[in-house]
C-alpha cells in the first residue's frame, strides 16, 4: 500500500465512478444466476465473459496469482473462496465478490445471497452484516476519521452478538486494487489504528465480514487463498466502493437492482 491516500480530482473521480458503475452492472448481470444448482465456476464464467465482452479486465485474475475472476465464498468461508465445481445448495449463504478494472480504475463490491430456505440464524447474520455496512456509510463524513467506520460496525454487530473479522479489512482503491487507507471493521477503546482523516476525494471500500462464532480465521493450507472461520461457523459479507465527496459519501457500486438501504432479507 502507498503511504498517503490519494485525493482524487474531479476528472479522476469520474474515472472511479465509471469503473464502479460497470462493476455494479456486472453484479446485476450475475445476480439472477446465484441460485440453487449453479456451480460457482459457472458464475465465474459469467463474470469473465461479461467483463471481456465489454472490453474491461477482471481484476482478480492473476492478482498475486489468484486463479479466477471472482471470489465466491460459501457458508463458513469468510472471503477469497475460489470458484469450482461446487453447486450452490438450498440453505447456503454465498458471497460473490467482484472487482473490475475499467480504463485503469478499479471498482470493487460484494453481496451475500441466501440460497432457497436458510436457517433463521443465517438470515439474521446476513441481515445484520448488510445493516452494519449501511450504518458505517451513514456514519462517515468529510474530515471524520477512518476509525468511525470500524467503531460503528463493531458496536452494531456486537450489540447483536456477532463477531467481526479483524484479519481482513477494507482498503483504499483507485488505480490499484488495494492501497491506503486500510479500513478496519472494528474499533474499540484502546485500538491503535484508525486515526487517519477521511478527506474529500478519498476513495475506499467498506466490506465488513461478520461471524456467528469467533472472529478468528484460518487460511487454507492447500490453496493458500480460501479463508474460513476458525470454528467452522457461518460468515457473511457486503462491500461497496465509496467516494468521499465534498458534502458526504457517494456509493459508487450501487444500482437500482441490488439490495437497497433498509432491505429485508
Ligand atoms: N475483492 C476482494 C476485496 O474486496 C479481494 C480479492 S483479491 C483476490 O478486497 F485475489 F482474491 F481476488
Ligand atoms: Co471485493
Ligand atoms: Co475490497
Amino acid at each position: 500500500m502507498g503511504r498517503q491516500p490519494p485525493i482524487y480530482n474531479v476528472e479522476e473521480r469520474e474515472g472511479l465512478r465509471v469503473a464502479s458503475k460497470f462493476n455494479a452492472q456486472l453484479m446485476d448481470h450475475v445476480r439472477p444466476h446465484v441460485t440453487a444448482g449453479v456451480k460457482t465456476r459457472e458464475l465465474d464464467d459469467l463474470v469473465r465473459e461479461y467483463t471481456l465482452e465489454h472490453g474491461h479486465t477482471p481484476a482478480c485474475l492473476g492478482y498475486n496469482g489468484y486463479p479466477a475472476c471472482s471470489c465466491i465464498s460459501i457458508n463458513e468461508v469468510v472471503c477469497h473462496g475460489i470458484p469450482d465445481d461446487r453447486e450452490l445448495d438450498d440453505g447456503d449463504i454465498v458471497n460473490v465478490d467482484l472487482t473490475t478494472i475499467v480504463n485503469g480504475w478499479y471498482g470493487d463490491q460484494s453481496e451475500t445471497f441466501l440460497i432457497g430456505q436458510v436457517s433463521d440464524e443465517a438470515r439474521r447474520l446476513v441481515q445484520v452484516t448488510f445493516e452494519s455496512l449501511w450504518v458505517a456509510i451513514r456514519r462517515i463524513e468529510p474530515y471524520g476519521k477512518v476509525r468511525d467506520i470500524g467503531a460503528a460496525i463493531y458496536k452494531y454487530a456486537r450489540e447483536r452478538d456477532f463477531e467481526i473479522v479483524r484479519e481482513y479489512q477494507g482498503h483504499g482503491i483507485g488505480r490499484s486494487f488495494h492501497q491506503e487507507p486500510g479500513i478496519p471493521h472494528f474499533w474499540f477503546r484502546g485500538t491503535k489504528a484508525g486515526g487517519q482523516v477521511i478527506r474529500p476525494g478519498m476513495c475506499f471500500t467498506i466490506e465488513p465480514m461478520l461471524n456467528i462464532g469467533t472472529w478468528k480465521t484460518n487460511l487454507d493450507k492447500f490453496d493458500n487463498w480460501t479463508v474460513r472461520t476458525l470454528d467452522g461457523k457461518l460468515s457473511a459479507q457486503f462491500e461497496h466502493t465509496i467516494l468521499m465527496g465534498d458534502d458526504g459519501p457517494e456509493i459508487l457500486t450501487l444500482t437500482q437492482n441490488g439490495p437497497q438501504e433498509g432491505h429485508s432479507f
